[in-house]
């Protein structure tokens, strides 16, 4: 072992009984896999460390953005905004459905850190050398979909210069991507606009602000608590785990998974921990209620997905499951879409708001 987690070993142990999993200490946000302490007594963390719970915050207020906000006739008006983007998201999903998945992670992660201000597509931040967001450990090597971000903001900067910001690029393309990776049972929903690009990016807030996959029921609640989210938010946003990859590092070692899929990810994971693996192998480009399914039959690839058969969310769960063909989850992930989509907003311009010319450098 190494020395320096030899020492964080002993301090960890002299700290009393320390887990990742439900403790007052948790591994860089869930984002570490806790391992087993040689001295006895729980799992301790080969990492950073953070403290926990957080602290709970206001729940977001939809009121301060507008539907159709770029319909206006003022200065903000670009009336054809919502279809640019659209057309962009569309034709890029239909020819890899990988990358609406991408679209859909990169607006939680954006709304998650610093609010919904699109601060994880900057590369570089305002006021100082460090790294952005999308270097930090959940985002490096992970993220993708920038490029149809990109594609979008270059058509909305042709048709109406300065006017749309980068961060309702990304919500209108996360709510495009999940209309169309979910065959149109999430309908194209309304996703009020109005906000403005922040200026600060830094990956240091990354770990602290996105729960991880060894996040265990109560980590998870904390973690959506800190954004003015609830249990139901998410137990409902988890659904995006409909579609999309983990890296085998992220993946569970739970004892009780489905047989077969804990075979099959061994066998793939043999290649190393980048290899990556589908989240809802049974129907992985699709968004529907099979996450909902394969949590009920532990066959879920993540801790945090397994968390959720917990008794507290499983009746949830199994609403879902219950409610397919009323499309129950669709419309309720559509809704937690667009709370979540309004935390921590920036509405006006100042000294760290903007409407950005290119989504990857402030102004
Ligand atoms: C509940 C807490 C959550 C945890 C612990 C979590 C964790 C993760 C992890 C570890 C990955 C794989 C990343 C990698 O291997 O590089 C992932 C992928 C993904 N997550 Fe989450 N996530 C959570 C919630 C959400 C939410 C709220 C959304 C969106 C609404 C979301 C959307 C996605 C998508 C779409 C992917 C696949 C991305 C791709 O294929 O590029 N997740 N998540
Ligand atoms: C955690 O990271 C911070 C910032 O990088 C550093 O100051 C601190 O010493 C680290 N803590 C541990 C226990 O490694
Ligand atoms: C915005 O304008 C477009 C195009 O004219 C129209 O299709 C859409 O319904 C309008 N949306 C709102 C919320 O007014
Ligand atoms: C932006 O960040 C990159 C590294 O991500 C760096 O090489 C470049 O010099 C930075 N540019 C500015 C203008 O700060
Ligand atoms: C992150 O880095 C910035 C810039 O160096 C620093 O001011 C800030 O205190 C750091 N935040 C955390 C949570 O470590
Ligand atoms: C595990 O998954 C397989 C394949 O989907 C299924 O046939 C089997 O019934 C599952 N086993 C359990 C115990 O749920």
């Amino acid at each position: 072992m190494d020395a320096k987690l030899a020492a964080l070993v002993a301090l960890l142990a002299l700290l009393g009984p320390v887990a990742c999993h439900g403790a007052s200490i948790i591994c860089l946000g869930g984002w570490v896999r806790p391992v087993p302490s040689l001295l006895g007594g729980g799992l301790v963390c080969p990492g950073n460390l953070t403290s926990y719970p957080l602290k709970k915050g206001p729940a977001p207020s939809a009121s301060v953005l507008k539907v159709g906000y770029y319909n206006s006739s003022s200065s903000n008006a670009c009336p054809n905004a919502e279809d640019i983007v659209r057309k962009v998201v569309e034709d890029a999903v239909s020819k890899d459905p990988g990358t609406g998945a991408g679209l859909i992670r990169l607006f939680f992660h954006d709304c998650f850190v610093r609010g919904c201000d699109a601060s994880v597509l900057l590369r570089n931040t305002s006021g100082s050398s460090e790294q952005t967001e999308m270097f930090g450990l959940p985002n490096i090597n992970s993220l993708r979909g920038f490029e149809v971000i990109d594609a979008a903001k270059a058509a909305l900067e042709a048709a109406c210069p300065g006017v749309v910001s980068c961060a309702d690029t990304l919500a209108f393309a996360a709510r495009d991507a999940s209309s169309v990776l979910s065959g149109g049972r999430i309908s194209s929903f309304a996703m009020p606009a109005g906000r403005h690009d922040g200026r600060v990016s830094l990956a240091n807030e990354t770990t602290d602000n996105l729960p991880g996959p060894f996040c265990d029921l109560n980590a998870l609640n904390n973690f959506f608590a800190a954004k003015g989210l609830d249990t139901d938010d998410m137990v409902t946003l988890s659904g995006a785990h409909t579609i999309g990859q983990a890296r085998c590092a992220f993946v569970s070692n739970r004892t009780d998974m489905n047989a077969t899929l804990a075979k099959d990810l061994r066998d793939k994971c043999m290649s190393g921990g980048n290899t990556k693996v589908a989240l809802d192998y049974k129907t992985p480009d699709t968004m529907d209620v099979q996450y909902y399914q394969n949590v009920n039959d532990d066959d879920v690839v993540l801790d945090s997905d397994a968390a959720l058969s917990s008794p507290a969310t499983k009746p949830l769960v199994d609403t879902y499951v219950a409610g397919s063909s009323g499309n129950l989850w669709e419309t309720k992930f559509a809704a937690a879409m667009v709370k979540m989509g309004s935390i921590e907003v920036k509405t006006s311009p100042g000294a760290d708001a903007e409407i950005r010319k290119k989504c990857s450098i402030y102004n």
